[in-house]
């Protein structure tokens, strides 16, 4: 397929606070497999990172940490565009003209702005208008497949409302975009607190994996992961939460489903083990290749990224000032 035909994907990931297993299986894992078939674009969205108050001078350190950590994973500059969103500011200018067809009332009801706005003593007025950045994030590449997981359906789904909004009111301008969510792996619980999906904002180091663990580290997060008070091994994320964790973990580091998987399990010690081993095992190229990336060609590769962003964002950014019948 030539880069004219590919359906185009695009998809972010915030640069706060170090990869996790959830990141990598529910997105990260699918951007890369989706490089053979689509024409991707991946972007380090520091600015929606800056929606919450971030410890004073990381961000820059962990945008291009994130870079390197995406290259590692497989992420090819050859062959996607990987960038960093601040780099382009046709993506603030487009969350202006979308922030003017979304509704109050449509943002405030949004899980993620509700979750987090309740646990902060500050609530930021980016935190809130924060969706409309991420549908001008998707809408600015002409996306039609938005690789995420699950945490990220009810954006998608704003971004596909705002985005036909803007249409009936301009005219056929931005394409509607689609989500791919993985059917396993779409949420990766908490190892301690498997009622919770793995995140970086959580407190309990001990209940993630973070891509960077060394084996021992894994071994022991997946030893100590909490299971039920039963002992039956069997697939059922309501009733069995962290067991089910652990099948999933196992049965998509494998190339398996989970309930396939618990038939060959009748405890759970077995079953961590082998989470462990799959793990280790799948971890091991990425922890090898980021050993090897220096800090200079990362930065290099990003800039290379941006200018190729920036020629698309450019010509879609065009389209929208023209059809909003701003002066030329
Ligand atoms: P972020 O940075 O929180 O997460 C990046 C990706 O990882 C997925 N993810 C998970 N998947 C399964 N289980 C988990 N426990 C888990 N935790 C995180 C997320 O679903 C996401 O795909 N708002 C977005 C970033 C963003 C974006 C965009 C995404 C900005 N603009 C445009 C897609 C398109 C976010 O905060 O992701």
């Amino acid at each position: 397929m030539n880069e004219a035909t590919r359906p185009r994907a695009f998809s972010g990931i915030q640069p706060s606070g170090a990869l996790h297993l959830g990141n990598y299986l529910g997105a990260i894992r699918n951007w890369v497999r989706m490089q053979a078939t689509t024409d991707g674009v991946y972007c380090i969205v520091d600015l929606h990172a800056l929606s919450v108050p971030q410890p004073p001078g990381t961000i820059r350190q962990a945008t291009i940490d994130l870079a390197a950590d995406l290259l590692a994973i497989g992420i090819d500059p050859e062959e996607s565009i990987l960038f960093v969103q601040s780099q382009v500011p046709e993506h603030t200018e487009l969350a202006w003209h979308l922030q003017c067809v979304a509704a109050f009332g449509e943002l405030r009801r949004m899980t993620q702005f509700k979750d987090k706005s309740e646990r902060a003593d500050f609530v930021s007025a980016g935190l809130f208008t924060y969706p409309t950045l991420q549908a001008a994030d998707i809408a600015l590449y002409d996306t039609d497949v938005v690789p995420v997981g699950d945490d990220q359906r009810q954006h998608v789904e704003f971004t596909r409302d705002i985005v036909t909004r803007f249409n009936n009111r301009f005219g056929d301008v931005l394409v509607v975009p689609e989500h791919r969510i993985p059917t396993a792996g779409d949420r990766i619980m908490d190892l301690q607190a498997p009622e919770s999906k793995m995140s970086k904002s959580t407190d309990s180091p001990q209940g993630i994996v973070y891509l960077t663990d060394p084996p021992a580290d894994i071994e022991k997060k997946l030893k100590r992961a909490v299971t039920d008070n039963d002992a039956e091994v069997a697939f059922d994320p309501t009733g069995k939460p962290g067991v089910s964790n652990l099948l999933t973990i196992l049965a998509v580091a494998t190339d398996s489903d989970p309930d396939t998987v618990a038939k060959g399990y009748s405890q759970y010690g077995p079953l961590k083990t082998d989470a462990a081993e799959a793990l280790i095992e799948m971890l091991r190229p990425f922890q090898e290749r980021r050993a090897e990336l220096d800090e200079p060609t990362t930065i290099e590769l990003l800039h290379a990224g941006a200018d190729k962003a920036r020629e698309r964002a450019t010509v879609v950014m065009d389209r929208v000032r023209a059809a909003v019948n701003l002066l030329a």
